[in-house]
């Protein structure tokens, strides 16, 4: 069969021009032309099927053996590129961690550790409390003392992380869990934030991490605390987290099952130079995360019976982070690159 010998002949070719090919779309177009869906080895193996049996097995076997032939050196070739693409990486982005220390950095504070610093700082300064809890929660603390019973839509959004072998015990899915414990722990009044880590199972992308932190803030007494303490608090604390003089704070009505009533929390910006800019005069309203007055069946779950009145909040750390230095892509923050990490320093 004449194609046959053709392809044989034109064998050594093909070789060569994969050994020449030096990126991965070179070597794409000589498999497409060759052992691709309609390459000239797959259309010539439909013609196969015109010929004898004896010569079906013949060429059959001649032609498998041109294709995987083909199909090997490609596979090679594509190794041989991915290591040549690492070590040129290697030469270029080198960072030799035996080489004595030539200045006087001694490395710096994660972004994290920073914002968390600062946000505690300026807490403490307003007389709370800055408290902990559990990342490993139980379904009580994480929804039902929240008045999140069990089948409750509100339950479905947020994609939990449940313990495998352990019944009702999960990865904390907010950090309003540390209200509750707070609260049956000291009693009233009480004036606290929480920082930490929460889960989600969302996929990671630009904006979305399956590990995130929260900040949580409660104010809770016997009476006498109103929205307009929320808001004024929310005023300080914006204002002190991006460093401005004055902000102006936007209280929108929303639901938590936790609170009544439940609101967003917005703030003005304005853009600058393509930069988000937060300033008490801006045309625009960013929303940066929720809040509410207490709801009356959290302060009967964490076992206070007796007149209660507050409110509580809680924040997206990252999201805050992102805006105040204008990252686009929450992997920045995680991520290991020293460039970033000293960028942030
Ligand atoms: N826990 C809420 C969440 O993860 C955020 C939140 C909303 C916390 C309102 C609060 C609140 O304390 O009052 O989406």
């Amino acid at each position: 069969m004449q194609l046959i010998q053709e392809m044989e002949q034109r064998l050594a070719g093909w070789l060569e021009a994969i050994a020449g090919s030096a990126t991965f779309a070179a070597l794409e177009k000589i498999k497409v032309e060759t052992i691709g869906k309609s390459g000239i080895l797959t259309t010539t193996f439909k013609e196969l099927s015109n010929l004898s049996i004896d010569d079906r097995k013949l060429f059959g076997e001649k032609l498998n053996k041109i294709k995987n032939t083909i199909g090997a050196a490609i596979s090679n070739q594509v190794k041989l590129i991915e290591n040549l693409t690492i070590t040129e990486k290697l030469k270029t982005e080198t960072l030799d961690v035996t080489l004595p220390v030539v200045n006087d950095s001694f490395g710096s504070l994660h972004l994290i550790t920073q914002s968390v610093r600062r946000i505690r700082d300026h807490y403490h300064s307003r007389g709370f409390m800055v408290l902990d809890g559990p990342e490993i929660e139980s379904d009580f603390f994480n929804f039902d003392a929240l008045n999140i019973p069990k089948h409750h839509p509100a339950r479905q959004s947020h994609d939990t992380f449940y313990i495998d072998g352990f019944d009702e015990t999960l990865l904390r899915t907010h950090t309003s869990c540390v209200q509750i414990r707070t609260m049956m722990k000291m009693g009233l009044p009480i004036r606290m934030i929480s920082i930490g880590k929460t889960y989600r199972n969302d996929p990671l992308d630009a904006t979305h991490s399956p590990m995130f932190h929260q900040i949580e803030g409660l104010v809770v007494d016997k009476g006498g605390i109103t929205i307009g303490h929320l808001k004024s608090e929310l005023r300080k604390f914006v204002a002190a987290f991006f460093e401005v003089q004055d902000v102006a704070i936007r209280l929108r009505p929303s639901y938590f099952p936790f609170t009544e009533p439940g609101m967003e929390v917005d703030c003005r910006y304005t853009k600058e130079n393509g930069r988000l800019k937060i300033t008490k005069d801006g045309d625009s309203w960013l929303e940066l995360g929720g809040a509410g007055m207490v709801h009356p069946n959290v302060f009967r779950a964490s076992g206070i019976d007796g007149p209660a009145q507050g409110f509580a909040f809680g924040f997206g750390l990252e999201r805050l982070i992102m805006l105040r230095h204008g990252i686009t892509d929450i992997r920045t923050i995680f991520d290991t690159d020293v460039r970033n990490i000293r960028h942030y320093a």
